[in-house]
C-alpha cells in the first residue's frame, strides 16, 4: 500500500474536526454514562506500563526508549508509544521518519528500528510544524495513537508520557489497563516536587507505582573520577522513596555519551549494549519485568 497520512489525522488537520458525518442520518448521540469511562486494554498487548514524571526535560523519553530497548534485548515484543503530542522525542531517539503506512483494516503500522516497534506523532506531522491544536484534538489523536495502531502483538508497550499532570495523562491513566507506572526524576528539588504530583495522580487513578529511576543522580568527572552531585545530594531522593514508600529503581548518572547518543539516533543500551550504563538499563527492566509479572 502507497504511504499516506492517517486518514482520521488528515480529516482533523483540513476537514472536519469534529468527524461528524457530512451528509445523510443525523450523528449518534451516544446514551450518557456515569462515573468514569470504562478502562480499555490495548489490542495484542500483553502489558503496558507508563514512564512519567510530571517535569519536562528529566529524561523520560530517554529513559523510557532505553528500558523498551533493554526489554527487546532480553528477547521480549516490545513497542513504545510516544505520547508527547507536542513534543514527541521517538523519532529523534530511534532515528525514524516517515509516515506509517495503513494495514488493510486502516491501523497504523509502526516503524521500527533495534528490534523495537514504535509510533508517535512526530511520524505523523512534518517534524517542523508545531502542533498547534486545542484540547479536543489532541485528545482525538492520542485516542488513535493508543487504540488504532497494528502493533501485531507486543509483550510490553512502553508508554513515553508527556510532562504534567493534564488531559494527555488523565486519559491516559483513566483509560487504559496500565500494569504499572515509572516516574522518573533528578534529585533537585524542584523536580522532585513534580515527581510528587505525578506519584498522586497515579494513586489517585489506582496504577500501580512500579517506582522511581533517579536520573542525572551524579556526574563524574573524566579527569579526576570526582563524583559531583550537580542536581542535588542522592539523599534527597532517597527520602522521596521513604517518603512515598516508593521502590528506588535504578539511578543513571549525568552522562555526556547519553546525550550525545540519544542525539544521534542510537540510544545507550544499543551504542554501547555492554556498558555499564546499559546494565543499568537491563537492571532496571529486569525488576519492572519481574514486577508486572512479564512472561520470559
Ligand atoms: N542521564 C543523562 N545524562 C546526560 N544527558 C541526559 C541524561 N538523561 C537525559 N539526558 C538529556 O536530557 C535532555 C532531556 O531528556 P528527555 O529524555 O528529552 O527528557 P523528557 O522526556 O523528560 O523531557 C535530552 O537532551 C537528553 O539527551
Ligand atoms: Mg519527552
Amino acid at each position: 500500500m502507497k504511504p499516506r497520512l492517517f486518514s482520521t489525522l488528515r480529516c482533523l488537520r483540513h476537514e472536519n474536526p469534529l468527524g461528524l458525518p457530512r451528509s445523510g442520518a443525523p450523528p449518534q448521540i451516544p446514551r450518557m454514562q456515569r462515573g468514569l469511562p470504562q478502562k480499555r486494554s490495548i489490542r495484542n498487548v500483553k502489558k503496558v506500563i507508563a514512564v512519567s514524571s510530571a517535569k519536562g526535560g528529566v529524561g523520560k523519553s530517554t529513559i523510557a526508549v532505553n528500558l523498551a530497548l533493554s526489554f527487546a534485548r532480553s528477547g521480549h515484543r516490545t513497542g513504545i508509544l510516544d505520547t508527547d503530542i507536542f513534543g514527541p522525542s521517538i523519532p529523534t531517539l530511534l532515528n525514524l521518519s516517515g509516515e506509517p503506512r495503513l494495514s488493510p483494516n486502516n491501523q497504523l503500522i509502526p516503524l521500527s528500528n533495534y528490534g523495537l516497534k514504535s509510533m508517535s506523532m512526530g511520524y505523523l506531522i512534518p517534524e517542523e510544524s508545531p502542533v498547534a491544536w486545542r484540547g479536543l484534538m489532541v485528545m482525538k489523536a492520542l485516542q488513535q495513537l493508543l487504540h488504532e495502531v497494528d502493533w501485531g502483538g507486543l509483550d510490553i508497550l512502553v508508554l513515553d508520557l508527556p510532562p504534567g499532570t493534564g488531559d494527555v495523562q488523565l486519559t491516559i491513566t483513566q483509560q487504559v489497563n496500565l500494569d504499572g507506572a515509572i516516574i522518573i526524576s533528578t534529585p533537585q528539588d524542584l523536580s522532585l516536587k513534580d515527581a510528587t504530583k505525578g506519584v498522586s495522580l497515579f494513586r489517585k487513578v489506582n496504577v500501580p507505582l512500579l517506582g522511581l529511576v533517579s536520573n542525572m543522580s551524579s556526574f563524574i568527572c573524566p579527569n579526576c573520577s570526582t563524583l559531583h552531585p550537580i542536581f542535588g545530594p542522592p539523599d534527597h531522593i532517597a527520602e522521596m522513596c521513604r517518603k512515598y514508600d516508593l521502590r528506588l529503581l535504578g539511578e543513571l548518572p549525568l552522562h555526556p555519551k547519553i546525550c550525545e547518543d540519544a542525539d544521534r539516533g542510537k540510544p545507550t543500551v544499543v551504542a554501547e549494549p555492554d556498558g555499564e550504563r546499559a546494565k543499568v538499563f537491563a537492571a532496571i527492566a529486569g525488576t519492572v519485568g519481574e514486577l508486572i509479572g512479564l512472561e520470559k
